[in-house]
């Protein structure tokens, strides 16, 4: 079932990697820019030898188990993308028969299960779930997680989410998804873009679209800005977990679809 599909993006892997080393960025509150950047052309470097076989333009350099908590706007959209890079994807609902269709559209990339087969399927899990929910996740899966990579896109409304998302607000959901999610290797990505941006952006001639990341975990960083190179988007790594806030719902530069010098400009990086 997991097979590398033959071309899905329309670059080329040599365009594609002079794109990030032309125009990636790591900052990092607790490294010098200087360190990053040495960090950004080694992960590059890795990649041209060894990129997922058969796929242009991926960047990671082997296909990822990725396992989506949350199959819905943004976890289809987010998991497409992926298995279109040519990641094994499992997609997770408590009703899985009805993510038939979308496993359909991530072929052959992709299966559907439980939210605790995607917890068990992934090396890193993606957790696209209202913000309410998270704490149940936690309790539920954080520590099948531990030693995982968790990337959270998750927005706390208050409207929608009642008195625990202003109280993430307050925080800032770095601070408040880590405690709902002790010992995972968190990072918090793909929050501030619009499902839609998602499908019709991806991949867009010119400037790409940016996304912004944080997260205190360096490695488990450097996955994502490979898997957001993957998806189709420009990575912008902010910082750690508690600079996750500068890109929160609410913030200046939240689903505003900005280039990655504009968000760097409008966040001082
Ligand atoms: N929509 C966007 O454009 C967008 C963009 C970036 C970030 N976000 C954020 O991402 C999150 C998801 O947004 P969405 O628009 O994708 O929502 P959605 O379409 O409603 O999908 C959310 C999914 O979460 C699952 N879910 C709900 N409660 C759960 C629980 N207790 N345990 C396991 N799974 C549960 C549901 O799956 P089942 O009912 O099938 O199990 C549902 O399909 C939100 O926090 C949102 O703010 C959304």
């Amino acid at each position: 079932m997991f097979k590398s599909p033959n071309t899905h993006s329309k670059y080329t892997h040599s365009k594609f990697t002079r794109r990030k080393l032309t125009h990636s960025k790591y900052t990092h509150s607790k490294y010098t820019r200087r360190q990053f950047t040495l960090r950004l052309l080694q992960s590059a470097l890795g990649a041209i030898a060894v990129t997922i076989p058969g796929v242009l333009g991926a960047q990671s350099p082997q296909p990822l188990r990725i396992g989506i908590i949350g199959s819905g706007n943004i976890g289809g959209a987010v998991g497409l993308r992926w298995a279109a890079a040519g990641h094994h994807i499992l997609f997770s609902s408590r009703n899985p028969d009805e993510l038939a269709e979308l496993v359909q559209q991530a072929s052959p990339n992709a299966r559907a299960g439980m939210p605790i087969d995607a917890v068990e399927f992934g090396d890193v899990i993606f957790i696209a779930v209202p913000y309410a929910a998270l704490p149940q996740v936690g309790r539920d899966f954080a520590a099948m997680m531990q030693g995982k990579i968790v990337i959270d896109c998750g927005n706390p409304y208050p409207r929608r989410d009642g008195e625990m998302a202003q109280a993430a607000l307050d925080k800032g959901t770095g601070v408040a998804s880590a405690e709902y999610l002790p010992g995972v290797r968190l990072v918090r990505a793909f929050n501030a873009i619009g499902y839609q941006s998602v499908h019709d952006k991806h991949h867009r001639d010119g400037a790409l679209v940016a996304i912004p990341i944080a997260g205190d975990d360096q490695a488990a960083v450097a996955v994502t800005v490979n898997l957001v190179i993957d998806a189709g988007f420009e990575p912008v790594v902010v910082g750690a977990l508690a600079r996750a806030r500068e890109f929160d719902q609410g913030s200046a530069v939240y689903v505003q679809d900005l280039t990655a010098a504009e968000l760097r400009a409008a966040l001082q990086l």
